[in-house]
């Protein structure tokens, strides 16, 4: 019996855009400090997935439970009832919907997939800045220009030193975002998702557009967090050294249906697998 404890799971997810299936009827389980791959040809489904999970999208069927608690679920009503291409259609009965910011506070962090630093920023600003919107709600807002909010501020740029200092970006703390080599920039995104003290993260390509220099040292990186910072990692990448250098376990998409699922070697050994690599535009 598996009895690793269950952080991230999705039961039956399917995501519908007028006609177009993007998801369909996804089941993915993520353990506590595992790292899992979420991997499939372009337009698969992969970031549709994402913003299912973190209250971007609300899922046209299925649910999404955080650390044991079903925080997502819906069922195709309205005119989609009579539209709804997908599976598991009156499996679900209930609407439970959430938005991002509370998908933060439950501890789940993300990347996209395209860099999105703020480029007038320095790095220890852009840390910053992520900290304090998981904050906004306190009682020392940002319109609040007390003491007290001063001293806040001053905390939290020490508790932003301390995570750049874990993530190797310290002595670059100064220097504007934009001016980091592309590699960096991509651990500075990394660093922003964790200011918001994720237990879950996940990652959006984060090798995308790297060298395979970079996308080792980014494995490596990753690893390292997942151990540091005790995280559970959903990770989508396209570079295969990366994926099955890394994850414990893979899932993998094609035209949003979920064609396999299993350890690396199985995904390397599996034709259907193959099949949709070899048979697609990559
Ligand atoms: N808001 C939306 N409205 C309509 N269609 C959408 C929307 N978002 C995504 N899609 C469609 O869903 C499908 C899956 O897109 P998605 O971005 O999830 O793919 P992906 O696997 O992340 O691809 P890539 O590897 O290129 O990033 C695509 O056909 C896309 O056009
Ligand atoms: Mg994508």
């Amino acid at each position: 019996m598996d009895n690793r404890q269950v952080v991230l799971k999705l039961s039956d997810i399917t995501m519908q855009f007028g006609g177009v299936v993007a998801v369909d009827n996804l089941n993915l389980l993520v353990h506590k400090n595992e790292i899992v791959g979420l991997i499939g040809p372009n337009g698969a489904g992969k970031t549709t997935a994402f913003n299912c999970i973190t209250g971007v999208y609300e899922p046209t069927n299925g649910s999404v439970e955080i650390n044991g608690d079903v925080v997502i679920e819906n069922y195709p009503k309205g005119k989609m009832k009579d539209t709804y291409k997908g599976r598991n259609q009156g499996k679900y009965t209930k609407t439970l919907a959430i938005l991002p910011d509370k998908v933060t506070k439950l501890g789940v962090a993300r990347t996209f997939q395209n860099i999105r630093l703020f480029k007038n920023m320095t790095v220890l600003e852009n840390v910053m800045v992520a900290m304090h919107m998981n904050q906004k709600a306190s009682v020392f807002g940002a319109t609040f220009r007390s003491r007290l909010a001063r001293t806040e501020e001053k905390a939290m740029r020490e508790k932003a030193m301390e995570l750049l200092k874990k993530v190797d970006l310290y002595d670059n703390m100064n220097d504007l975002s934009t001016s980091l080599p592309y590699g960096k920039q991509r651990h500075l995104e990394i660093a922003r998702a964790l200011a918001t003290n994720p237990t879950i993260l996940l990652l959006d390509e984060p090798a995308a557009g790297m060298n395979p220099q970079e996308s080792d040292d980014l494995m490596k990186f990753v690893g390292r967090i997942r151990d540091e910072f005790d995280l559970s990692i959903l990770m989508i990448e396209h570079h295969m050294q990366v994926v099955m250098g890394i994850c414990e376990h893979i899932y993998v998409l094609n035209y949003g249906g979920q064609i396999a699922d299993g350890t690396p070697e199985e995904i390397q050994a599996n034709p259907a697998v193959i099949e949709a690599y070899l048979g697609g535009d990559d």
